[in-house]
């Protein structure tokens, strides 16, 4: 974050690109994505953030446009992956967990790396980019070229060599492994690399996805990554450790990705539950956790890394646009939260970054949210607009005079579980394996660029969507004013929605909620049944 940049954005340097419209297939650009999982934007210096060590990534971003507010649709993995590599949002792929997929209702869209191979580029896909088997086989054939499969190590290296006792059932694993292949994203970058090189000898433009599992659950990283960081007991506490004064119970969840037990280092603790029961961790543990996923990410900063410098080994550089972001944030102890499956902004928010060749760098406070992504990369790389996306374009945003339009609102949803409505229960609260038709709630969140208003609804079943004609279960209005998006403590800390200088507000913020997913004809008919799912104990969410 530029401090300076207030509402307009900067521009560093603008290299005009010549005409307009689709380009000649030799001027198309290549395209590298990076899909982290669970990266929230407390990355790099750009970002504002001290603490985190991510020189690679501060590099692309010295050289990005970076989108400083941009949201997530649905705050976990599945539902996220399938709006945004669809292009639409979760009530239209309708997939809030992890039993549904878009191509259920959407066997004819064309996905985003589909649109690529379409248009005649070599699409290739490692690592994590749809969530497993949603949609079932990564999307094979349609969404990549056929001539290299799709390849996934997997999420969970499997064994941990440390110092600390706890071994393979630790939460935080600073790993002393020999070679760095042990770790399933080094794997996967290794192929990441093949295809590189594959693609870079053939003749046409090539879009390559490199979905890194890490920072992701377990914090299971190279030991040097571990290492680069200050004793843990210098590593900052949340400054507001417990849920928002008077928010509703149906804004939290009371698990860790699945797991309302972790074992840190050998020994055990209770996932708190920010309302209610269950202790907060020991300010030791909080540290080791935040500890853990800030040395992930440094891991994750290597592997973008060993990419950005494969492709200037083989010369792409100038002629690739590569694009950098996270799946949905996470929550590292602020509010009593922790991970994701929440509606709040830190749940919500991600680093969104994209370096185009020929055009600017600088940075952006426009409200974007993660279904532009496709829009946008197909036009910076130079393709015909694709069409029926809910995304924006959002090219013109890297052109001071085109006027840029900026959004309204961002949208996120997620739904509720509990097996009581009525009070704070521990259970299957976030839905993940519940099915659609037996939701009890949904939460309609929409930030503008001073608030956050959320509208918990009851869920009805025939419709799938919340019911605006009952009364809420829950309202959240929290105050925005003043944050530019550095500070991850100071907001969100009160709900306003009951204060009645609020209630104009409140009306405005309900409507934009209303018009947003109450109004465009959100017909389910006849959705296929759903498939059965096996329940795991820990899910990789
Ligand atoms: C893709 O390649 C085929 C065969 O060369 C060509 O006919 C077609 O026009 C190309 N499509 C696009 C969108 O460039
Ligand atoms: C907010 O107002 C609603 C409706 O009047 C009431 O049910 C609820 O308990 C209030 N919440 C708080 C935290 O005061
Ligand atoms: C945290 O502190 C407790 C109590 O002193 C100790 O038993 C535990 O080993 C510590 N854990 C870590 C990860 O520092
Ligand atoms: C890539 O572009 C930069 C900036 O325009 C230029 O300095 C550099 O020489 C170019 N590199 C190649 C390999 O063309
Ligand atoms: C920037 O926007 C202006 C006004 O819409 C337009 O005339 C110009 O062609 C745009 N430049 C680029 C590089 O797209
Ligand atoms: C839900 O909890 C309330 C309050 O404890 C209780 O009165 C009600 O019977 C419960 N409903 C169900 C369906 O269990
Ligand atoms: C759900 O929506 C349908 C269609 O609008 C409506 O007929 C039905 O009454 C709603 N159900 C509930 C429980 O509100």
């Amino acid at each position: 974050m530029i401090p300076e940049s207030g509402c307009t954005f900067v521009l560093s340097l603008m290299i005009a690109l010549s005409g307009v419209g689709a380009l000649e297939y030799d001027k198309r650009l290549n395209v590298a994505v990076f899909i982290v999982d669970d990266l929230r934007p407390e990355i790099t210096t750009r970002y504002g953030q001290k603490q985190v060590i991510t020189p690679n990534i501060d590099k692309l971003i010295s050289e990005s446009m970076v989108f400083e507010r941009a949201y997530c649709q649905q705050a976990t993995c599945s539902p996220s992956r399938n709006s945004f590599l669809s292009g639409r949002r979760p009530h239209k792929t309708k997939t809030w967990n992890f039993i549904n997929h878009f191509r259920e209702v959407g066997p004819d869209w064309v996905s985003f790396s589909q649109y690529f191979k379409e248009h005649n580029y070599t699409t290739l896909g490692v690592g994590k980019t749809y969530h497993g088997q949603k949609p079932p086989n990564e999307d094979q054939p349609l969404s990549w070229s056929e001539d290299r499969e799709y390849f996934d190590k997997g999420g969970k290296t499997k064994k941990c060599y440390m110092d600390f006792p706890g071994k393979d059932t630790s939460i935080v694993c600073p790993d002393k492994a020999k070679h760095l292949s042990h770790f399933t994203d080094y794997a996967n970058l290794e192929v990441m690399l093949e295809n590189l090189r594959y693609a870079n000898a053939r003749d046409s433009p090539f879009f390559l996805v490199y979905g890194i599992h890490k920072p992701h659950l377990p914090f299971h990283m190279p030991k040097e990554f571990w290492d680069e960081y200050p004793p843990t007991e210098e590593i900052d506490l949340p400054e507001h450790g417990h849920s928002p004064r008077d928010a509703p119970w149906l804004a939290h969840t009371y698990a860790m990705d699945g797991q309302r037990e972790i074992d840190v280092f050998g020994q055990t603790y209770k996932v708190p539950h920010p309302h209610s029961w269950n202790k907060p961790f020991p300010d030791n543990i909080t540290r080791t956790l935040r500890k853990g996923y800030y040395a992930s990410v440094s891991f994750v900063d290597f592997l973008v890394g060993e990419v950005l410098g494969e492709l200037d080994t083989l010369g792409r550089t100038n002629d690739t646009l590569v694009v950098l972001f996270g799946d949905h944030g996470w929550q590292l102890g602020e509010h009593g939260e922790w991970a994701k499956q929440t509606n709040f902004e830190l749940a919500t928010r991600v680093p969104l970054v994209f370096k185009v060749p020929g055009r600017a760098a600088g940075s952006t406070d426009a409200l974007v949210e993660l279904v532009d992504v496709y829009p946008t990369v197909a036009a910076l790389a130079g393709l015909d607009a694709p069409v029926d996306l809910d995304g924006e374009d959002l090219s013109p945003h890297w052109n001071e005079s085109a006027s840029p339009r900026r959004k309204e609102a961002a949208f996120s949803e997620f739904p509720r579980c509990p097996a009581n409505l009525t009070r704070p229960i521990q259970g299957n609260v976030p839905c993940s394996f519940t099915n659609r038709e037996e939701f009890k709630a949904i939460g309609y969140s929409v930030r503008t660029e001073d608030w956050r208003y959320t509208v918990w609804l009851p869920w009805n079943a025939t419709t799938l969507r919340g019911n605006f004609d009952s009364e809420p279960l829950g309202l959240e209005l929290y105050s925005h004013i003043g944050d530019d998006g550095v500070d991850f403590n100071l907001f969100e800390n009160v709900n306003k929605a009951n204060d009645s200088d609020y209630s104009d507000l409140l009306d405005t913020m309900h409507e934009l909620a209303k018009n947003h997913w109450d109004s465009d004809g959100i017909i389910p008919s006849e959705l296929p049944s759903p498939q059965p799912v096996k329940i795991v104990d820990s899910p990789n969410l």
